[in-house]
């Protein structure tokens, strides 16, 4: 003889039950969807509106011997008007504090920074600019930004690098263009750390 439920016939409590389970998967489903959609459409429209540049192609240095030769040994840090006219800013981050710890750079004009870690991963932000960068170690982070006005901004380490990392951070002064153009011309390097 065979069994109610082999034969297809209604159990009392069986398929009824199915299709309420199926409804609330449904329902859950929608939900979550629909929060996803939400955190997408969030992740879209501040990327766009703070102009948020995503971290740089992938471009790799030996944290080994990075302080020993190349673009990053310590005389070549600090900012630099390149041959081509561009502005380029050479920093590196280490627990706990930026090299250099105070950073020129030119309003109005494209400015270019380079940057890396010798030790755990950091980051940078620029006051409330949307120079903003993650640091890793082996990595060179690079993106290119325009300052609109001189001025004076806080540059904080924004990734938890350990026991100091509250008092990591560095300053950027933004002068103006001409200011900028002729220091530059006079140093190779320069910087704002007081000698
Ligand atoms: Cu460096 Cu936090």
């Amino acid at each position: 003889m065979s069994t109610a439920a082999s034969s297809g016939a209604p159990v009392p409590g069986g398929h009824g039950g199915a299709d309420v389970a199926v409804a609330a998967e449904r329902r859950w489903a929608i939900v979550v969807g629909l929060i996803i959609a939400a955190i997408v459409a969030m992740m879209i429209v501040t990327g766009l509106h703070w102009s948020a540049m995503p971290p740089s192609r992938v471009e790799t240095v030996d944290v080994r011997t990075l302080h020993l030769a190349g673009e990053f040994v310590e005389s070549n840090l600090g900012s630099a008007l390149e041959a081509d006219g561009r502005a380029v800013v050479r920093v590196v981050a280490q627990q706990y504090s930026f090299e250099p710890p105070c950073i020129v750079v030119p309003a109005g004009m494209p400015v270019t920074f380079r940057a890396t870690s010798t030790d755990a991963i950091h980051g940078f932000v620029v006051g409330t600019t949307n120079a903003n960068t993650m640091l890793v170690p082996g990595f060179v982070a690079t993106f290119t930004t325009t300052f609109p006005r001189a001025g004076e901004h806080l540059m904080p380490c924004h990734e938890y690098c350990g026991t100091g990392h509250e008092a990591m951070w560095a300053r950027v002064q933004v002068l103006p263009r001409d200011e900028f153009v002729a220091l530059a011309r006079r140093s190779p390097r320069i910087s704002c750390v007081a000698r």
